[in-house]
């Protein structure tokens, strides 16, 4: 046959093949998905700070043990209210011409999905000593510390932030202050917050749930409320530790605490909810943990008997319904 043995129609015809497969299987479904899928509106873009801080993010390998998607199914709804669309990533572009675009969606969660974490976790304070050592702040945790992207310094500069470390952690007496690149990660890590979806998209449903366990007999169920110790552990333990001693410097501890153990019970819930900072400067700022997580009244009252009774802890219990009053109180 002539076709095959002409070299010149037998390498046209292969490259206008090659090119048409190209255009129809990478090229047009491109562009279909960059015109369809627009950044959602309810999403904000990065700031410099933080397209630094995503830059470094990815040259310190975070992502080979977190992922940024947010599953369809139940195990993942404590990363986010909603699981992840397409339109979520819509940001992202190329970093830059030679370096391709960096999703940072992830495969592999040796640690939590980070999709939310700047509404999970808020707290420049608790973000910087789990950055320079996570053992400091999870006794637990098998992350890596990155101490080079902290310094020791005998005095601080005036936009210097100091980080309050536990004594077994500190290398040194002078002030350990994070460098840029810190700070560029933490604002990026702030940053991350799954925007709620606009009322046009429905939100898909989390998938296969956990039927819900009936109260054990005995202790749990005399009460109509919540595990507060599970509680507890979720939304408190992070900073106030699970011992309730805090960390000195930066979370004050619940474990004889006088707002815990005290009387005072519209502050107690206003400080779960609305965060505090009356203890300033000795402890750093408690962020609206309990508006944040939209606590309800029963969560917060099994949280404030978990509280009440353990560490040697021992004072009056509350019901729902006096947490409920100081809610709507403060609505
Ligand atoms: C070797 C795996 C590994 C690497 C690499 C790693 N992490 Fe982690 N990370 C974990 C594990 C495990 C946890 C859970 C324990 C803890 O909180 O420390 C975690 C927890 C976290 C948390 C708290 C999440 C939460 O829901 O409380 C943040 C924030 C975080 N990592 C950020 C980072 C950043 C930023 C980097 C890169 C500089 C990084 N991680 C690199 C394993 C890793
Ligand atoms: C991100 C870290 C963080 C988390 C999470 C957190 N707290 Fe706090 N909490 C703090 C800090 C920091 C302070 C001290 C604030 C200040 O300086 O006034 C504080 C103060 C308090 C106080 C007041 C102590 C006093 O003597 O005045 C109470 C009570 C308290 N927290 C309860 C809770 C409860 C309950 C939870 C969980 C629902 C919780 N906190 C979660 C960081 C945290």
């Amino acid at each position: 046959m002539e076709f095959y043995n002409n070299h010149k129609k037998l390498f046209t015809a292969a490259i206008l093949f090659f090119f048409g497969l190209t255009l129809f299987v990478c090229l047009l479904p491109a562009l279909d998905n960059q015109r369809t899928y627009q950044p959602l509106s309810t999403s904000k873009a990065m700031t410099e700070a933080e397209s630094r801080g995503k830059a470094v993010y990815i040259s310190e390998g975070c992502v080979a043990c977190h992922t940024q998607q947010v599953r369809n199914v139940d195990m993942d709804q404590p990363f986010g209210s909603r699981p992840s669309i397409a339109a979520d990533y819509a940001r992202n572009r190329r970093l830059n011409f030679f370096q391709n675009t960096a999703t940072l969606m992830g495969t592999e969660r040796t640690g939590p999905d980070l999709t939310s974490i700047g509404s999970r976790q808020p707290s420049e304070d608790w973000q910087y000593a789990h950055l320079y050592n996570p053992r400091s702040v999870v006794p637990q945790s098998v992350m890596p510390a990155y101490p080079w992207l902290f310094e020791y310094k005998d005095i601080l500069g005036p936009n210097d932030k100091e980080v309050n470390l536990p004594e077994d952690f500190r290398k040194s007496n002078q002030k350990l202050v994070p460098r840029h690149q810190a700070r560029d990660l933490i604002a990026y890590l702030l940053y991350l917050k799954q925007a709620a979806l606009p009322v046009s998209i429905p939100a898909k449903e989390f998938l296969y749930k956990k039927e819900e366990k009936p109260q054990a007999a005995g202790g749990a169920a005399a009460s109509d409320l919540p595990d507060g110790a599970a509680l507890y552990t979720t939304h408190c333990a992070s900073c106030h530790q699970a011992n309730g001693e805090g960390i000195p410097g930066a979370f004050p501890p619940l474990k004889g605490d006088a707002v815990v153990t005290g009387d005072n019970l519209e502050l107690y819930v206003t400080i779960i909810m609305k965060g505090y900072n009356g203890l300033a400067p000795a402890y750093a700022e408690m962020p609206a943990v309990g508006t944040l997580a939209e606590l309800k009244a029963e969560q917060v009252a099994a949280i404030i008997n978990h509280e009440r009774e353990s560490w040697g802890n021992n004072s009056a219990k509350v019901t729902k319904q006096d947490v409920q009053t100081i809610l709507d109180q403060m609505k």
